[in-house]
């Protein structure tokens, strides 16, 4: 088989994706930014930064930290909110040539009903992913996301007003992951993110303080992998929604392992921080290993991992 005979491309909850490869929230910005070393059309989609109603300031700074084999963030959802993504992002989109997301956090439940509503009619805009598991913030994200119940009943109002794609991003800090993603399920989700980061914290020896201004933050890159191949592998068996697996994808191998585990795509957002180009080695790699190993399709290997 041809390298470009391997097929990478995927339907994800109605959303065509030239190929699975999606950039996690927070991680690329909205997509402007990496031009000059990426067509952003080499991922199958862009999620953008977590988008609120009102502008936030986010966190005091230090606000990032290299920890080994990751990082820690407390970024604190700092974004312009929702009216400057409507009226300055929003004409742009187009030239970004792959499906965007916007991912979505709320400081109530009210706060994600008004901003999916808003989205709705968004035709720039091919699906919400809404942010139940930030570990940055003192209102919403993780603390709504840990209790199956609440989960159920934000993710109802949200449906109730968005038609279009509506994926729930997860966090293992709730608690019974596989307990949210049943009830996220349920109230009517087309498809789960998992995992967000883990909270987490470094201290400065030397100043005997805490390093980051927010005291604790958010882990993400390698370290986390293997805490989210094992999410990814419970919730893809216990829902019957397309799970998007991420944590801690640096090259092709890292994709599959998450593939091989049942996620259908997978995000990245780490890598993201130290090679611009993630995206198009790992599509090269997913085809070549196709071609290695003589499938046609890397459909054929989500989930390919359960005995
Ligand atoms: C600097 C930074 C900012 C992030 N901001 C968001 C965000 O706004 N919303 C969200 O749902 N996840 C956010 N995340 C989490 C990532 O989208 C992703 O779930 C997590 O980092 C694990 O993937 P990775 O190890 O490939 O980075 C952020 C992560 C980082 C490192």
């Amino acid at each position: 088989m041809n390298l470009f005979d391997a097929s990478l491309t995927v339907n994800l909850a109605g959303i065509s994706l030239a190929n699975p490869l999606i950039a996690a929230s927070g991680c690329y910005g909205y997509g402007f930014d990496y031009r000059r070393w990426i067509d952003p059309g080499d991922w199958g989609a862009i999620v953008v930064k977590g988008t609120t109603l009102r502008p936030r300031t986010g966190n005091p700074p230090p606000r990032l930290v290299e920890t080994p084999s990751g990082m820690l963030n407390a970024i604190g959802l700092q974004n312009p909110g929702i009216d400057f993504f409507l009226k300055s992002i929003r004409p742009q989109l187009p030239e970004l040539q792959c499906p965007v997301l916007v991912n979505i956090a709320g400081e109530t439940l009210e706060e994600y009903r008004q901003l999916a509503a808003i989205l709705n009619s968004v035709t720039e805009v091919s699906g919400i992913e809404v942010n139940i598991s930030c570990p940055n913030v003192k209102r919403g994200g993780v603390s709504f996301g840990g209790d199956p119940a609440l989960v159920e009943e934000l993710i109802g109002l949200v449906r109730e007003v968005y038609r279009l794609p509506l994926i729930v991003k997860l966090s293992p800090d709730a608690g019974n992951i596989v307990s949210v993603a049943e009830a996220a399920w349920r109230a009517g989700a087309d498809a789960l993110s998992l995992i967000n980061t883990i909270k987490g914290m470094v201290i400065d020896v030397q100043k005997r303080r805490p390093v980051l201004g927010n005291i604790t933050g958010g882990l993400s890159g390698p370290a986390i992998r293997p805490v989210a191949v094992r999410a990814v592998w419970e919730v893809s068996a216990a829902v019957s929604i397309p799970v998007i697996g991420m944590g801690g994808i640096m090259q092709a191998d890292d994709a599959l392992e998450f593939i091989l585990a049942g996620a259908c795509a997978v995000a990245i957002g780490t890598a993201n921080f130290i090679n611009p180009a993630v995206a198009r080695e790992i599509s090269q790699g997913l085809r070549q290993y196709l071609c290695d190993h003589g499938f046609s399709h890397y459909r054929e290997l989500i989930g390919a991992a359960r005995p």
